[in-house]
C-alpha cells in the first residue's frame, strides 16, 4: 500500500474540484478563531492552501503565515494560487519534525487532525512552540461522523480518525492547554485551547 504522503500528493492535481470549499462556513470558524492583525500563524496540513487567504484577511498585511504540509505536490498548488498574498513562508515538512523560528500566536489545524499519527505528541510539540496566550485550532468543515465516514472509505486513511470533542478536551488538558471551545456539531467541528500563562 502507498504511504500517506504519496496518497495526498498523488489527491493534488484534483483536490480543488473534489473537496468543495464552503466559503461561508469557513469565514465563521475562523472568526470563532479570534486571530488578531499581525499574528503569527502556523496553518498545520495546508494542503492547497484553502485556509489561507481567510487567514490572511484575519491577520492583515502585518501578520505571518507559515504553511506546512509533507505533500510537495499540495504546496506547490498551495504557492502557486497564494504567494501573492505576501508574507506566507511554504515549507514542505512532516509537521512531527518541524520547528517553527520563535513562537507562534496561533497554530490551525484545518481538516489535518485525524492524519497525525502521534496526537499527544503533536499537541506536546505545538505547546512548546506556542506563545503563552497563543492557541491550538483544530477545525473542520464538515462533522466529525462525516470526517470518519470519508476516511472510512480509504484503505491509506481508514485508521485515521477524529476522535470526539470530549476526548479531545481531554488529551488538550493532559498536554497543559486551557480549552476554551469545544463544537461537535453535525455540520462542523471546531476545538480551540490556549496555552495558559
Ligand atoms: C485532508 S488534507 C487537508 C488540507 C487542507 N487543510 C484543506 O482543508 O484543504 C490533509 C493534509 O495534511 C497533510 N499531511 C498529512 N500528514 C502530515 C504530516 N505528518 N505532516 C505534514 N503534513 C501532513 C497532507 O499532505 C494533506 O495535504
Amino acid at each position: 500500500m502507498i504511504d500517506e504522503r504519496v496518497f495526498f500528493d498523488m489527491l493534488a492535481s484534483s483536490w480543488d474540484t473534489t473537496r468543495l470549499a464552503d466559503a461561508r462556513k469557513i469565514s465563521e470558524l475562523v472568526a470563532l478563531a479570534g486571530l488578531g492583525q499581525g499574528e503569527k500563524v502556523l496553518d498545520a496540513g495546508s494542503g492547497t492552501g484553502i485556509l489561507l487567504p481567510f487567514i490572511k484577511k484575519a491577520i492583515g498585511s502585518a501578520g505571518s503565515i507559515t504553511a506546512v504540509d509533507f505533500s510537495a505536490n499540495m504546496l506547490d498548488k498551495a504557492k502557486e494560487k497564494y504567494d501573492s498574498l505576501g508574507n506566507i513562508n511554504f515549507i514542505v515538512a512532516d509537521i512531527m519534525e518541524f520547528v517553527p523560528e520563535g513562537a507562534m500566536d496561533a497554530v490551525i489545524c484545518f481538516n489535518f487532525f485525524p492524519h497525525i499519527k502521534d496526537k499527544q505528541q503533536f499537541l506536546n510539540l505545538v505547546h512548546n512552540y506556542l506563545q503563552v496566550g497563543g492557541m491550538l485550532v483544530i477545525m473542520h468543515d464538515i462533522s466529525r461522523q462525516q470526517v470518519n465516514a470519508i476516511h472510512q472509505g480509504s484503505q491509506v486513511v481508514k485508521d485515521d480518525r477524529l476522535v470526539s470533542g470530549e476526548t479531545l478536551r481531554k488529551w488538550l488538558i493532559v498536554a497543559g492547554y486551557q480549552v476554551t471551545e469545544v463544537l461537535d456539531a453535525d455540520d462542523r467541528y471546531f476545538i480551540k485551547a490556549v496555552k495558559a500563562g
